[in-house]
């Protein structure tokens, strides 16, 4: 609980972060104050011990076939680049050791990384291999301008990378989710089809909207509430990641046998199923697709979501049917999109007072929440 002295709006973070406590689902749990949503300086202890230090979604292994493959992204506001050698995934910070330039822009193909500023040139392994004109430095060795490394992990296709070296393992953190969900056979599916969206609210309004049932059955009236049962969704919590599981309504009788991912049970079957990891994937399931969402913080205020199709090949190779399946998520996101910056213009309004969350409904919520907390009092 909180202070009760001040009113929540009138909290600064750090009096917030120093009175707040651990809060039951059922007893007393609360949704944040808006100061949460709002505060840059919440923004910057969430970028440095949330991003900074926990297992983050950055990509696709679709984004890196072929050797010397690379992508750049930025991870809480520090520039990574992540690269394909000789089949093994690495990462660095995208910054030069001689005066910070960067090593390499957007996404491609490369056989080294050469600075755009003064040209040094390093191994896909990060080694410095060349420096022009540094033979007149004295006591210069290469081998001591070696590319900062950081962690970099895979769950199935799924890269993740982590900026602490210091962290558990990738295996660790995710807990039984590869065995879990093993039979979905993630790396099997085709990556068909991507698109970015850009959305003016914290980026825990998104993750939040993601790891609910509650709203499905009134903001998704016209989309995933005609395929899927939402009075009858049920979900867990586990440490790091909020399950869902929403029996299906329409049947699969009448598709070909490379349209759906025969690998499943007959439970698996019938069902669409969803996982949110903490801070910033989510992944949907369902015998015919599995579609992953990236929430990527881009400000105090604005966010980036990539959606990503992955399919079975008989989808892939199925234009009509891929582009309905397309079609269908966009018109789903765009629900999304329409109503999250109310809710942001909500919870920064003099009028928002924290509500009770719904103990069946929005534990996933309760378990991001309470995640965010235990970051940012961990310090
Ligand atoms: S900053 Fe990279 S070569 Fe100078
Ligand atoms: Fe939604």
């Amino acid at each position: 609980m909180i202070s009760t002295e001040k009113g929540l709006s009138q909290l600064s973070a750090i009096e917030f972060l120093s009175t707040w406590t651990q809060q039951s689902l059922e007893a007393e749990s609360r949704s944040f104050p808006g100061l949460m949503y709002s505060n840059p300086e919440i923004y910057q202890l969430e970028q440095r011990l949330i991003f900074g230090k926990s297992w983050i979604y950055v990509g696709h292994l679709a984004q890196l076939e072929g050797e010397g493959a690379f992508f750049t992204v930025e991870v809480a506001q520090q520039p990574l680049i992540v690269v394909r050698k000789s089949g093994q995934l690495k990462a660095f910070f995208n910054v030069c050791p001689h005066r910070g330039g960067p090593l390499a822009s957007g996404c491609g193909h490369a056989n080294s990384l050469t600075c755009q500023y003064h040209a040094w040139t390093f191994s896909l392994d990060g080694q410095l291999r060349a420096a022009p004109e540094m033979d007149s430095a004295m006591n210069f060795n290469r081998a001591d301008h070696a590319l900062t490394s950081v962690a970099v992990d895979t769950w199935g296709p799924f890269i993740f990378v982590n900026l602490d070296l210091h962290a558990a393992p990738l295996s660790v953190y995710l807990g039984d989710l590869p065995t879990r969900f093993q039979r979905y056979g993630f790396s099997d599916l085709v990556r068909a089809h991507t698109q970015d969206y850009w959305v003016d609210v914290n980026w825990k309004i998104c993750t939040e909207i993601t790891a609910e049932s509650y709203h499905e059955p009134f903001v998704h009236q016209e989309t995933w509430g005609k395929l899927y049962e939402c009075t009858t969704t049920t979900a867990e919590t586990n440490e790091f990641y909020y399950f869902q599981h929403a029996p299906a309504s329409v049947s699969l009788k009448e598709l070909n046998s490379d349209e759906y991912i025969q690998t499943l049970n007959a439970q698996e079957l019938q069902c669409a199923q969803m996982i949110c990891l903490f801070p910033n994937l989510t992944v949907v399931m369902d015998p015919t697709y599995c579609i992953t969402f990236l929430f990527d913080p881009q400000g105090g205020q604005r966010t980036r979501l990539r959606i990503d199709w992955l399919v079975p090949v008989g989808v892939a190779s199925n234009p009509q049917k891929l582009q309905n399946l397309i079609q269908f998520f966009d018109d789903l996101m765009k629900e999304d999109l329409q109503i999250m910056p109310k809710i942001q213009m909500g919870v920064e309004s003099q009028g928002y007072r924290p509500g009770r969350l719904c103990p069946s409904r929005e534990m996933g919520v309760h378990l991001f929440q309470s995640l965010v907390m235990k970051y940012l009092t961990a310090a």
